[in-house]
């Protein structure tokens, strides 16, 4: 098939290189047109891991094209994967998407099938269909123009697996015509068994917020519970094991931690509960969750006072920046809120990552923060060595090294990652979120 893909972000690219390697015909377009020329020149915007390698097979074999304009000649579906940002009272921002509906409309030389990728609200994916058809109508043009709601449950860091062989794809639609097409797209994914599921477009748009609003929510539960061991004695991994083999329940995403961060769940969980209040429905369950994240956001800086007293003048290394292993992706990440808390508190913080350091570096102009070239350049002089993040290359360190190269004895595992034992045996404190 013929496909364009709209917005060269961590979704349209993987998307867009990811229908390339199923064969397809694949032009991306983005506005950004430094982005463009990088990608054209063999290059790579963003963090991925395997994303290079598939973009640089499928360029050179000539089915994925980059490009800054559109041109939308006989294509079989446009695909619109811009961002969503948080706009006023956690509404969603649909700048970017209104714009792509109007381009699109503008541009189209036949009929069109529109694929809103993009996290939208209800109802959203419709009101493109109105503007494309009204642009065309403008034009004095009479173009079928068909729409489809097909959202994205990609992970980051894991986003080409995804793309390839996802848990599932969500397809709504509006008519059996573009559930053929949508078939025909999807078709090489529900042959190896995935399932392809069909509904209304707007249970579709509505379920991929209610996945990430469950998410979410298995995530603050988890948390709450550790902030409760934090104080009965009660250890959190043990918990969630306990929990987690009731089938009804599950063992995965109940690891506690400092919150969750990144560019989807925060702000779609806003989004769900600002499109609630427009139908005065309060969303209880979700906004609890919201206020747990942000208190899971203030523990470590809670835990280093309560170990060290005032923090000024104290040096924090800290260990893991990107809102989760292995991407470099710093929206909403928990660490721009605690090095900035402990920058206005007077530390002097010594920051390493293995991808992010550079991108973090760029928010910040202040003689007190530090960017370092390893975990144990942190651990240098510092009163207290945090986690973030959870690389790989974080967890099985030398812990008699990081005693010897620290001032203080204290290390705060955000993430969870370590046998308390095993730190505490070399006469480092030990302090989880949960465990002690
Ligand atoms: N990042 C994720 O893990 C993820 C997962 C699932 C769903 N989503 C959703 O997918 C959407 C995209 O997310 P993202 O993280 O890829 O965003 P992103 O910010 O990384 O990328 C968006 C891209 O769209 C481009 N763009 C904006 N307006 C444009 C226009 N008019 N024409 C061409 N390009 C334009 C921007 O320049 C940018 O490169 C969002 O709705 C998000 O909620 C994201």
């Amino acid at each position: 098939m013929k496909i364009i893909v709209i917005g060269c972000g961590y979704v349209g690219l993987a998307t867009g290189t990811g229908f390339a390697e199923m064969g397809n015909e694949v032009v991306c377009v983005d506005k950004n047109i430094e982005k463009i020329n990088m990608l054209n020149n063999g290059g790579m915007p963003l963090y991925e891991p395997g994303l290079q390698e598939l973009v640089d097979r499928n360029m050179s074999n000539g089915r994925l094209k980059f490009v800054d304009k559109m041109t939308v000649d006989n294509v079989d579906i446009v695909i619109c994967a811009v961002g969503t940002p948080t706009g006023k009272n956690g509404q969603t921002d649909l700048t970017d998407i209104f714009e792509v509906a109007h381009l699109v409309g503008k541009n189209i030389n036949g009929d069109v099938v529109f694929v809103m990728k993009s996290t939208v609200p209800v109802g959203t994916t419709l009101q493109c269909k109105r503007i494309i058809q009204d642009e065309v109508f403008v034009r004095g043009k009479d173009f079928n123009v068909q729409v489809v709601s097909n959202p994205e449950f990609l992970r980051q860091g894991v986003a080409v697996k995804d793309t390839l062989t996802p848990d599932r794809i969500v397809v709504g639609v509006e008519d059996d015509k573009s559930k053929k097409i949508m078939k025909t797209l999807y078709g090489s994914l529900e042959r190896i068994g995935k399932p392809l599921v069909f509904m209304s477009i707007e249970s579709a748009e509505l379920t991929k917020y209610a996945a990430n609003a469950f998410l979410s929510m298995k995530i603050s539960f988890i948390n709450e519970m550790a902030d409760l061991c934090d104080s009965n004695g009660a250890n959190i991994r043990e918990v969630a094991e306990g929990i987690g083999l009731d089938r009804r329940i599950g063992s995965r995403f109940l690891h506690a931690g400092i919150g969750y961060g990144g560019s989807c769940l925060g702000k779609d969980n806003k989004s769900l509960i600002s499109q609630a209040k427009k139908f005065n429905k309060n969303l209880d369950i979700l906004s609890a969750v919201e206020l747990r994240n942000k208190k899971q956001k203030e523990i470590i800086l809670n835990k280093l006072e309560r170990h060290l007293g005032n923090l000024n003048g104290k040096v924090i290394g800290i260990l893991g920046l990107s809102f989760k292993p292995k991407t470099d992706d710093l929206r909403n990440a928990p660490s721009r809120n605690i090095v900035e808390k402990l920058l206005n508190m007077g530390a002097t913080i010594k920051v390493y990552d293995p991808i992010s350091g550079d991108n973090f570096m760029q928010f910040y102009n202040s003689a007190d923060l530090i960017k370092v070239s390893g975990m144990y350049d942190s651990a240098k002089e510092a009163d207290a060595l945090v986690v973030l993040t959870e690389w790989d290359e974080f967890r099985n360190p030398d812990f008699d090294k990081i005693k010897s190269l620290m001032k203080g004895t204290l290390l705060i595992d955000g993430r969870n990652i370590y046998d308390p034992a095993l730190v505490k045996e070399v006469g480092l404190k030990y302090s989880g979120i949960g465990i002690n």
